[in-house]
């Protein structure tokens, strides 16, 4: 398995996986080009023997100097459950701390309950939130009008 970061050419590769990677939720409008010319140095790609494996899209924060965000991280459900979303966070993490960045944020959507397992595991704690919803904290119209998020925070 390799880990490099994305080139431009990289981004239709990935819209065009996203949709049966989070089990028919076409999530694919998250992917936006932009990350893959000016976002590189925090995002990250996993292949093997050229074949897509995995991506993790981030950011460091502008308005918040001491922080990172996950954007949108997906695995192949072939190569699953044998560490490469874990190492695609943890070349993230790294990438947080070169740049004194002690906190990582992410969020996803109450129904993903793999995405609220799998963060639990890579060490992120729930935001408190304003509401519970399927005894989740659930923060409301935090990306969009409507649809709760579970809010991750990871301290580094
Ligand atoms: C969530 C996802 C990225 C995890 O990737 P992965 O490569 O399978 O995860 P890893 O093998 O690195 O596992 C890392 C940890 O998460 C846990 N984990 C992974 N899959 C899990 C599952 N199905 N149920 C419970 N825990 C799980 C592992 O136990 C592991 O913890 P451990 O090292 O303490 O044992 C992958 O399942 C995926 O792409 N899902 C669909 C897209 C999605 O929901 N993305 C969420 C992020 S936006």
């Amino acid at each position: 398995m390799q880990i490099r970061q994305p080139v431009p050419e990289d981004h239709q590769r990935i819209v065009k996986v996203v949709k049966e990677w989070w089990g028919g939720r076409d999530l694919s409008s998250g992917v936006l080009k932009i990350f893959f010319y000016h976002f590189r140095e925090t995002c990250f790609i996993a292949e093997d023997n050229g074949k897509l494996a995995g991506f993790l899209l981030g950011f460091l924060s502008q308005t918040y100097s001491d922080e990172g965000y996950i954007q949108l991280a997906g695995v192949h459900p072939e190569f699953r459950e044998i560490g490469v979303g874990r190492s695609l966070y943890a070349e993230f993490f790294d990438v947080c701390r070169a740049n004194s960045r002690s906190i990582v944020r992410s969020c996803t959507s109450p129904v993903n309950t793999l995405s609220i397992a799998f963060h639990a595991s890579m060490g992120f704690s729930i935001e408190d939130g304003d509401d519970i919803v399927a005894e989740i904290p659930v923060t409301h119209n935090y990306l969009s009008e409507g649809q709760p998020k579970v809010l991750f925070m990871r301290k580094l």
